[in-house]
């Protein structure tokens, strides 16, 4: 025990993806070494928090190699069931190192931070960031003596000149939460690279298929795998995926800060990554036809999609991203916060929740929190994810819910 594991017929590479392949091709071969795999198609589940040594020579011999990196030591450190997602996930992102595991998405960002932040150091933070990112930074960040200053999502390179002598770090949101707002990403990497200056990207809207962060030299990428890589509303999971030179100072953070994702939830989550190219192919479809059909409708007075032009930023999605998800925002005309209760509540296959990314449809008001101003839409917004039902029962859907709109707007 307590050592590497290999299929006893085998030469040990087993399949595994290659940069050569599709993307649609890498999530169905990624993080299936036959070392993790014995064989088995998807990696198997091991669960532990004991692992056994042959003798204490044994012990104190892997203790003092001191690199645990894919042996088998204490659970804390992981199982190949969680190495072989972390693996699927680096494949995925072309020139990356590696990739860590968290129980959630929020603490994937949290870790992603301190791995990069020290006190007296500045980040820089967009006016669109989830809500919980931003409640970090002015929180516990913060305590610890990390100032952040919030930019407009939309600056560009113009950030260069909120680059200052403590700025260490940029964050990324794009599109942004709940206004999804495009960024320029090339320009800030641009302007970050300049100064010497460390960026981080939340990237869950769009995954790494529809967005390479780290080919688009993003130092650190940052999922909720709970959303698209999950993709059945039924795990919490994170994970930051380390560029060139990120990654020995993340793994590091992460292990002092005791993070481990559970084996189980990996397990599940690598099954839903084999499926999220095709799924998001269909979220993608369905939830252009449903955006366009609302951007025609005389109750909405705009579309938040970032691949309609209605949308800010939709220039740098044209230029940078290969497709969009399920997810976006409209403002209900003039509407207020009961006429768009009894648009959502009228709603039979819309579900009222949290989160996004599963295979099912969701509404939520959507009430942005902000220090720069709120953009006025011309109306209340809510925020759809569109699932994988039939496009043509959730329009219909949407129809009975303007009604209600309509009733109570009056
Ligand atoms: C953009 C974005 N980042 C991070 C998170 C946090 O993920 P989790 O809910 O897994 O903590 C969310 C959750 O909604 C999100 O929308």
């Amino acid at each position: 025990m307590g050592q590497r594991l290999v299929h006893p017929e085998s030469d040990g590479s087993g399949m595994s993806g290659s940069d050569e392949d599709q993307p649609a091709t890498r999530v169905v071969t990624a993080g299936r070494r036959e070392e993790w795999t014995q064989g088995v198609v998807n990696p198997p589940l091991w669960r532990a928090s004991t692992i056994l040594y042959d003798d204490v020579a044994h012990l104190r011999a892997t203790a003092r190699r001191g690199d645990t990196h894919h042996t088998l030591y204490y659970g804390r450190r992981g199982t190949p069931t969680q190495w072989a997602l972390a693996d699927a996930l680096t494949e995925l992102e072309p020139g990356a190192e590696g990739t860590f595991l968290y129980c959630s998405g929020v603490a994937a960002v949290t870790a992603a931070l301190l791995s990069v932040l020290k006190p007296g150091d500045e980040l820089l933070l967009p006016d669109s960031a989830y809500d919980p990112t931003t409640s970090f930074a002015g929180g516990l960040l913060k305590t610890f003596g990390v100032a952040t200053r919030r930019y407009d999502p939309l600056i560009g390179g113009g950030i260069a000149d909120l680059i200052g002598e403590t700025t260490r770090a940029i964050l990324l949101e794009s599109p942004g939460s709940l206004t999804f707002e495009v960024q320029d990403v090339p320009a800030i990497v641009a302007a970050a690279k300049a100064r010497g200056v460390v960026t981080l990207l939340d990237n869950t809207w769009a995954t790494p298929l529809l967005f390479p962060a780290i080919e688009k030299g993003i130092d650190l990428s940052i999922l909720a795998c709970t959303k698209y890589v999950v993709g059945h509303s039924d795990v919490m999971l994170g994970s930051v995926t380390a560029g060139p030179g990120f990654f020995a100072k993340l793994r590091n953070t992460s292990f002092q800060l005791g993070q481990v994702a559970s084996p189980d939830d990996c397990w599940l989550a690598a099954r839903g990554l084999r499926t999220m190219a095709v799924r998001l192919k269909q979220h993608e479809a369905s939830a252009l036809t449903v955006a366009h059909w609302l951007a025609d409708r005389t109750e909405v007075a705009t579309v938040l999609h970032p691949a309609l032009p209605s949308c800010p930023g939709h220039a740098h999605f044209v230029r940078d991203f290969k497709g969009s998800s399920g997810l976006f925002a409209f403002a209900l005309k003039d509407g207020d916060e009961a006429s768009r209760a009894a648009f959502i509540d009228a709603l039979r296959l819309f579900g009222i929740g949290y989160s996004w990314g599963g295979f099912e449809s969701l509404a939520i008001p959507a009430d942005p929190h902000r220090a720069l101003g709120v953009p006025d839409h011309g109306g209340p917004l809510v925020r759809l994810h569109i699932g994988l039902e039939d496009v043509g029962d959730l329009i219909a859907d949407l129809d009975r819910g303007l009604a209600a709109f309509r009733a109570a707007h009056g």
